[in-house]
């Protein structure tokens, strides 16, 4: 985390949401990044601890619940060689959390982000950004930050960023994977935070473009990631929401999808006009819509997963 952008951001505590966080402990770091360190809530009555992982701060309420869920993804270590690795893949098995990883960062690495025509005029936001792809895209002028709840995910992009090569896992088949690696044009413009959706550390009007790609569809509440999106833009701020609406219980109780559900409706089901509505009820003024864009996701070596997505340009007003 660079300095500098943490005092562009000011972030503040999730937990009370009444005071700034400041940076208390930098155990490791070069020039103004931070690589390993602690951030805290400056209330007195609050004092949260936040810490700052491979140059990640995790900025996440629920830390014990967090963290007890995800060890794996932060204690995990990619120093081993592709040979022990591949071992321990085969040991842990397949529908293992490290399978499950492994996949998931190697299809998100591996597949063509999803990008918008934008020219974002101020600090921009990539909301669920994954392994960071779109969040490279999208840095030309202005600080860009990417989050993300998967630590594992963002470990990979701000490895990336940090040493201008992508490093990850490409699954050829089963259980076997293969090493890639590929240039990334880095950014000082960038960085790699772990937020939750639902409830980022910033401060109202904070961002001028806000980027949620594939990401409703993949959270608790998309209601409560949206408001957050509407609190966080300025006025007159963009906001590109897109989502294939690909909705599972695992990811998100059923009352809480968007359509997808009581098809004896009003809506008889579809998603659209309850985004539309939520997005308009939050303070989010639709400019353009495109009804499916292609998104192309690779599974394995002969597998490709398509989805038609529906992308929304919205205004904050
Ligand atoms: C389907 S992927 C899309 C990734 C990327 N935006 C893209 O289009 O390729 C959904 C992403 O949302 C992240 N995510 C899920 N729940 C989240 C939450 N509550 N807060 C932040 N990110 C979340 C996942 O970790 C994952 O990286
Ligand atoms: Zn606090």
């Amino acid at each position: 985390m660079r300095r500098r952008h943490f005092e562009a951001l000011r972030p503040l505590c999730v937990v009370c949401h009444s005071a700034p966080v400041a940076i208390t402990s930098a155990i490791r770091e070069t020039g103004d990044d931070v690589l390993e360190g602690i951030a805290a809530c400056t209330n007195g009555e609050c004092l949260r601890e936040y810490p700052i992982i491979d140059a990640i701060p995790i900025f996440v309420a629920n830390i014990r619940a967090w963290l007890s869920a995800n060890p794996l993804q932060v204690l995990m270590r990619d120093d081993l060689s592709p040979e022990i690795e591949s071992l321990i893949g085969d040991v842990l098995g397949a529908g293992s959390a490290y399978d499950t990883l492994r996949q998931h960062a190697g299809i998100y690495a591996d597949s063509p982000p999803l990008s918008f025509d934008v020219v974002p005029d101020g600090p921009s936001i990539d909301i669920g950004c994954a392994v960071g792809t779109s969040t490279f895209a999208l840095a030309k002028e202005h600080l860009t930050v990417g989050v993300d709840f998967n630590f594992a995910m963002l470990r990979i992009a701000s490895a990336a960023l940090r040493e201008g090569r992508m490093r990850y896992a490409r699954r050829r088949v089963g259980l076997v994977y293969d090493r890639e690696e590929r240039e990334v044009a880095g950014s000082e413009l960038i960085d790699f935070w772990c937020c939750d959706a639902a409830n980022l550390p910033f401060a109202p009007a904070t961002f001028a473009y806000a980027q949620s790609i594939n990401v409703i569809d993949c959270v608790a509440s998309p209601h409560d990631a949206i408001a957050e999106i509407a609190r966080i833009l300025r006025p007159n701020g963009t906001a590109i929401i897109a989502t294939p609406y690909d909705w599972s219980s695992s990811a998100t109780p059923v009352e809480q999808w968007l359509g997808g559900h009581s098809q004896r409706g009003p809506h008889h089901g579809a998603s659209e006009p309850v985004l539309r509505r939520i997005l308009e009820e939050a303070g989010l003024q639709i400019v353009s819509e495109q009804p499916s864009v292609p998104w192309r996701l690779r599974l394995h070596d002969r597998s490709t997963m398509e989805y038609a997505v529906h992308a929304v340009t919205a205004r904050r007003t």
